[in-house]
């Protein structure tokens, strides 16, 4: 991120820390491109339909478990509203605190030039807190065993936010990069007291010898592993207008509709409640981050920062992690796994890692071309021929897409044999 003194304390030449200064004629100025609405209409629509045809109509659930995603559902449209009416606001501040960077595939155009607002999810993270705190009132089908895990998770997605902010204003070297997950998730870790065994797939069995193998804390550690892949994978497979907010878009899309089905087709109540669970930590997290891509979608009026990727990252790793579906959310994961994959030899120093692994832009014809770059974005490039930012982010998130229906078919062919 480019991250810039404030121009007048620079003249003054003053050495102490920033002292908020009063907003000049040029901050003011500041009015940002209104949010793309026919991107955000056409993602509520995509995204959220499937699973309120299955929550509403498909599956006969449970009256008082349908009046919790109700009222989630309601908190969760007002949340993306304020998230709307936020970004716009909080832009001019974070702007005029120097927090800006300059959008890199469009060097050598007039647009690389606009200083565009960095660490917009902030506001994402800070609703989504509000109503996930909120919430608890009004949740009907919970015991109070949930709602311990469940404040324990907000308490590590809330620590996670307030480090990605460090790290947008700091700009941390990566190694250090992979640590913030791991304090964020300490509240997670130390408030689980679920189970800590693993259920052995069928064809396994025989060679593992047992059914069910109990990890102890072998199991917190593949908790907080979890953890750490999820907010890096995101935040390694980034750099495009619309990517970073919408590949996780489409995994919390995938994962209500995983959670409502587990739901419809179980009769174990302990499961049922997981992915409820599931659901209410989902459900406003995805409504306020369609609103942030409203403004991040090509050409991005805003960058969410690392603010936004390892918010985004912890959300979902809680839910895989405490609604007990963390294999499946890998199995979403899959273009971050792939990417990360991709990644390992530049990540290990192996090869010679760039600060930033993007494209190279032409501003002539508009078009990316891919670099040697071990990243799917690069390699979708190499792979597909040249192409502008906004088809390549829509092809990385129709393989993000694709990715989540392997799964749920893998899912349905390994049903009863795997598991
Ligand atoms: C990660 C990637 C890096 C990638 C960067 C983009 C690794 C090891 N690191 O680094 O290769 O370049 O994310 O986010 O894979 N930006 C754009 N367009 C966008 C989004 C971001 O140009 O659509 C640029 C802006 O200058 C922005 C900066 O990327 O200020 C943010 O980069 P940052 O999130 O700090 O990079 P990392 O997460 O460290
Ligand atoms: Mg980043």
């Amino acid at each position: 991120m480019d991250l810039r003194r404030r121009p007048a304390a620079a003249a003054a030449g003053t050495d102490g820390p920033p002292r908020p200064r009063p907003a000049s004629a040029a901050d003011e100025e500041l009015v940002l491109r209104p949010p793309n609405l026919r991107v955000v209409a056409a993602a509520m629509v995509v995204f959220l339909a499937p699973f309120s045809y299955l929550a509403f109509v498909h599956y006969p659930l449970d009256a008082d478990l349908r009046r919790s995603i109700l009222i989630c559902g309601a908190m969760s449209l007002a949340g993306f509203l304020v998230v709307l009416r936020l970004i716009p606001v909080a832009a001019r501040y974070l702007l005029r605190r120097g927090m800006f960077g300059r959008d890199i595939n469009k060097r050598g155009l007039p647009l690389g030039e606009i200083r565009v607002p960095e660490s917009l999810g902030i506001v994402v993270g800070i609703v989504y807190l509000v109503i996930a705190i909120l919430f608890q009132h009004y949740n009907f089908t919970a015991d109070s065993m949930w709602l311990v895990e469940y404040n324990a998770a907000l308490a590590s997605v809330c620590f996670m936010l307030l480090l990605g902010f460090i790290d947008d204003v700091l700009d941390v070297p990566w190694r250090v990069k992979l640590l913030l997950p791991t304090i964020a998730s300490l509240p997670l870790l130390m408030a689980y007291a679920g189970g800590t065994s693993i259920i052995i797939p069928k064809p396994l069995v025989s060679y593992v010898g047992v059914a069910v193998l109990e990890l102890g804390s072998l199991y917190k550690l593949f908790m907080l592993l979890l953890a750490v892949f999820c907010t890096n994978s995101i935040n390694i497979h980034a750099g495009l207008n619309g990517l970073e907010v919408g590949q996780t878009v489409v995994i919390s899309s995938a994962v209500l509709i995983h959670n409502v089905m587990r739901i419809g087709s179980s009769m174990d109540l302990e499961s049922q409640q997981a992915h409820a669970f599931s659901i209410y930590l989902v459900l406003p997290f995805l409504t306020t981050s369609i609103a942030l891509l409203g403004f991040n979608w090509y050409p991005s009026s805003v960058f969410v920062g690392d603010t936004y990727t390892y918010f985004a990252g912890m959300a979902l790793a809680v839910v895989g992690i405490l609604g007990h579906f963390s294999e499946t959310l890998l199995l979403f994961f899959l273009p971050e796994v792939l990417n990360f994959l991709c990644s390992v030899p530049q990540l290990f120093g192996l090869v010679h890692c760039p600060r930033h692994r993007l494209p190279r832009f032409d501003p002539q014809t508009g078009l990316l071309t891919g670099t040697k770059d071990g990243n799917l974005v690069n390699i979708f490039l190499r792979l597909f021929g040249k192409c502008s930012e906004k088809s390549l982010c829509i092809r990385l998130l129709i393989f993000q897409a694709l990715s989540c229906m392997f799964c749920f078919w893998l899912r349905y062919m390994l049903a009863g044999w795997y598991k």
